[in-house]
């Protein structure tokens, strides 16, 4: 090897050498803040129910909603995201809209017992309400109809701003929801609530344990109609994501987060809002799969996929994890 003084040879090694320098130069870092946790709560239960396919994330009743909220909330997480499974499903999405409904009640509690400590958002769509399980209400013909949707979703986002939600997420990829729920949220006095549009949402397979822990399984055909091709054009991704930012969208969202960091950084290299990221439940199965066989170390993977979506352009993550990591990082 030829000497430094004649041909200086390259050494990134010099910056890996201690904790410490790592600690300097590393560029990605976790903040508790920015992780959002989603929470379900089931109406009519007296005890949390375990999801089987998702170790740890339980269907909560509205009293071990408000401990484990108020858990996140010590721990310094960000936001929660809350998702409801109502007593009774029907074909409009009754439920979703209703003053007493599940989801509204749960919101109320939350705001009472956290005040701002905490930011509470609401997942705002019509699956979890729908007796058939689409997102949308359906056509004669069994069609997602878009437009007809658009005034339930307003509804919606209306009745969980009046219950006490902070922040709206429409997740049903809709064509215009964004504005339609703007332009409601405006009328109503709710000119204050900000919008996190799932903007680039992919039809994925890795929703599957979801659909048990929030019960919204499709009863026929598929979301393709509505969510995205995962094979589709990258440009339709940030066509999605202007187009909400265009109707009003204060933070726009990829999902699911690590099979798709492609498409995060796009996103982040396209807008100025801030972009979430939503590791969601087949990420989070896989992990806790193959670490409760012994083939992985869970919590290495558990920070290493974190800072893959950080890295990849997200300021913020929604991941089942977020308090536990949460306090790791504290
Ligand atoms: C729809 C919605 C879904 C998820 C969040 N919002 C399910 C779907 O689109 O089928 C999935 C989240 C996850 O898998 O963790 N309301």
């Amino acid at each position: 090897m030829m000497s430094d003084a004649e041909f200086p040879v390259a050494r990134p090694r010099r910056l890996r050498r201690t904790a410490a320098i790592r600690r300097m130069v590393a560029g990605t870092r976790l903040h508790p803040a920015e992780l959002v946790l989603p929470m379900f709560v089931k109406e009519g239960v007296t005890d949390p129910q375990p999801v089987s396919s998702m170790p740890g994330v339980f269907q909560h009743t509205r009293d071990s909603l408000r401990k484990a909220a108020h858990e996140a909330a010590e721990a310094g997480v960000g936001a929660l995201i809350v998702f409801g499974i109502p007593a009774v499903k029907d074909a409009r999405g009754s439920a979703g809209d209703d003053p007493d409904g599940i989801v509204q009640k749960a919101l109320a509690d939350l705001r009472a017992d956290l005040g701002d400590s905490i930011v509470i958002m609401s997942d705002t769509c019509l699956d979890e309400f729908t007796d058939h399980g689409h997102c949308g209400v359906l056509t004669p013909e069994g069609e997602v109809d878009n437009d007809a949707t658009l005034e339930r979703y307003a509804s919606v986002a209306v009745a969980q701003a009046a219950a006490g939600s902070e922040v709206v997420a429409p997740s049903g990829m809709m064509d215009g929801q964004v504005a339609a729920i703007r332009a409601a949220l405006d009328a109503n006095g709710f000119s204050h609530i900000p919008i996190l549009a799932y903007s680039a949402k992919y039809a994925s397979g890795f929703y599957g344990p979801f659909r048990e822990a929030a019960e919204c399984a499709p009863q026929f055909g598929d979301r393709n109609a509505y969510q995205q091709d995962p094979a589709g054009p990258v440009g339709e991704a940030l066509r999605e994501v202007r187009l909400d930012v265009a109707e009003g969208a204060d933070a726009v969202m990829v999902k699911p987060a690590l099979a798709y960091l492609d498409i995060l950084r796009q996103v982040r290299d396209t807008v100025e809002v801030p972009v979430a990221a939503y590791q969601v439940s087949g990420e989070y199965a896989m992990v806790e799969a193959a670490a409760a066989n012994g083939w992985i170390d869970r919590d290495r993977i558990i920070m290493e996929s974190l800072i893959a979506i950080r890295r990849a352009g997200a300021d913020m993550i929604l991941t089942y994890w977020a308090t536990e990591v949460a306090r790791r990082l504290s």
